[in-house]
């Protein structure tokens, strides 16, 4: 389990290979920590070696957005049998999101409900819980979600509901977040898996993973380093949360 961050790993990443103008700047007045590489990151609680096995069977249910990559992971922990769960349904609300095509290579049901076709937020949280049940889903993640949800859909499934972020909550919640850590100029950035609750991105936590921001990182850089991360704890959260729904409540 890499829980803390080891001196001395170089993968060329570090400060003194990143940002030549601070480099020269700074060259003799400070001394430049080793380099940190990108595989070193912090992830609290560890993820167990064994996922634990769910209080009773869990259904999932996925709403997702855009690309799915987040969907695909969990997907790919249960076929491994990491994650004791069947992928009952993917619904998601943009035409044309890739996440269709990934939930069909697993041979996962994709239901399109596009909000634009929904006269309020109510109206399409309603037709969600709708598909979920129809599909017998008693959990449902949020995998890149793109929609604000309301109390209709977060009573219909209570502390039964999981979304992940792209940032250490309760920092930089909402959208662009990554880009937010950017301008932010933090030194650590991640992603965490949370309990849903009706403000945006807010809930008890459940996962949390660290990855380090580096001098040369770009939005796109930092978000591929999050990412990977985020596949990694996702399932784990997943599993945690489903055999003890209480523990992190509140
Ligand atoms: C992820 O970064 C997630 O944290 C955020 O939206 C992104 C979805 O990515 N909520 P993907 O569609 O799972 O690839």
């Amino acid at each position: 389990m890499d829980t803390q961050w080891p001196e001395g790993r170089g993968s060329g990443e570090g400060l003194g290979s990143a940002c030549p103008q601070m480099q020269q700047r700074h060259h003799t007045q400070i001394s430049l920590p080793p380099a940190i590489a990108m595989s070193d990151v912090l992830i609290s609680p560890p993820i167990p070696k064994v996922l634990p096995t769910p209080a009773r069977p869990i259904r999932l249910g996925i709403l997702a957005s855009g690309n799915g990559s987040n969907m695909a992971a969990i997907a790919a922990a249960i076929a491994a049998g990491q994650l004791q769960a069947t992928l009952e349904v993917v619904i998601y609300n943009n035409p044309g999101a890739k996440v269709a095509a990934r939930a069909a290579e697993y041979g996962i049901p994709a239901v399109l409900l596009n909000h634009r076709e929904f006269a309020s937020r109510e109206a399409l949280d309603a037709a969600i819980i709708d598909t979920l049940t129809a599909h017998g889903v008693n959990w449902v993640v949020m995998a890149g979600w793109m929609r604000r949800v309301t109390q209709v859909l977060i009573d219909a499934f209570p502390r039964q509901m999981l979304n992940i972020h792209p940032s250490l909550l309760p920092s930089f919640p909402g959208v662009r977040a990554v880009d937010q850590a950017i301008a932010a100029g933090v030194k650590v950035a991640g992603c965490t898996v949370h309990h849903v609750e009706l403000a945006v991105d807010s809930g008890p936590t459940i996962m949390q993973a660290v990855v380090p921001v580096l001098p040369k990182d770009t939005a796109t850089t930092l978000q591929a380093r999050i990412q990977q991360q985020e596949h990694r704890i996702y399932p784990a959260a997943i599993a945690i949360a489903a055999a003890a729904p209480s523990f992190h409540a509140r």
